[in-house]
């Protein structure tokens, strides 16, 4: 990745801290967050799969996979650093020593990361960017699912979900017309993330499952 790659594809939309931090989140910032946080260029040693959530919020459902797969190396990525100290106390408590945070763009690790190097991509309730000229910001494009094929392995598996009736149309569509992915709309349970919860469009969400051909 060169600097002027880096540059251009550095553009977060969103915040990177809402309310105030507490006590608790600035420690665990301070000396947990070193010592899990995931190196450009990532290192794979330890596991021999590895999955990455991007966006993960407050990391709920990483965390439950997490301690469900603990053979399995998990990359986090999340700028919002509310979201990052709400997963540094689950890694904390449930003693996850499989997961390692990216707290930056998502993109960054992504461009750092080896060909065929992931099992699993997740991207749940992605922020929605309902307007036509915002479109661009939303997570999955097309050139991104061309990033998505690089880094998964074959047989390896795209996961997105939204309750955002115009993303879910807009991410399957361009799903359905990339050569490298085979898939569609899958039937789940819920997953539990805070956005699930809040249900802000206001529509049931919707699953949907892609391998890598
Ligand atoms: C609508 S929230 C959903 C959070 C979580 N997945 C959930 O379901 O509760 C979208 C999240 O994506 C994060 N996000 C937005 N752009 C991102 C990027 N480029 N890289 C990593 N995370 C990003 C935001 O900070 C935000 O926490």
């Amino acid at each position: 990745m060169n600097d002027t790659t880096t540059q251009r594809r550095a553009v977060f939309y969103g915040r990177r801290q809402a309310r105030k931090l507490p006590a608790i989140a600035h420690d665990l910032l301070a000396d947990l967050l070193p010592r899990v946080r995931a190196s450009v260029p990532p290192d794979l040693a330890g596991f021999d799969s590895w999955e990455l959530e991007i966006g993960f919020g407050g990391g709920e459902h990483l965390a439950a996979r997490a301690a469900a797969h603990r053979d399995v190396g998990f990359f986090g990525a999340e700028p919002f650093l509310n979201g990052v100290s709400m997963l540094l106390q689950a890694i904390d408590r449930d003693r996850l020593s499989n997961v390692r945070i990216w707290p930056e763009d998502a993109r960054l690790l992504l461009d750092a990361l080896p060909d065929r190097s992931l099992g699993r991509i997740y991207l749940l309730f992605p922020d929605p960017w309902p307007k036509r000229r915002h479109e661009k910001r939303r997570f999955l494009q097309t050139e991104m699912l061309d990033v998505f094929a690089r880094v998964l392995r074959p047989g390896g598996e795209l996961r997105f979900a939204s309750d955002h009736p115009a993303l879910m149309g807009w991410m399957l569509a361009r799903a359905d017309a990339h050569a490298a992915f085979a898939g569609g709309p899958v039937e789940a349970e819920a997953i539990g993330t805070r956005y699930e919860r809040k249900n802000l469009a206001g529509h049931p969400a919707r699953y949907a499952a892609y391998r890598r051909l």
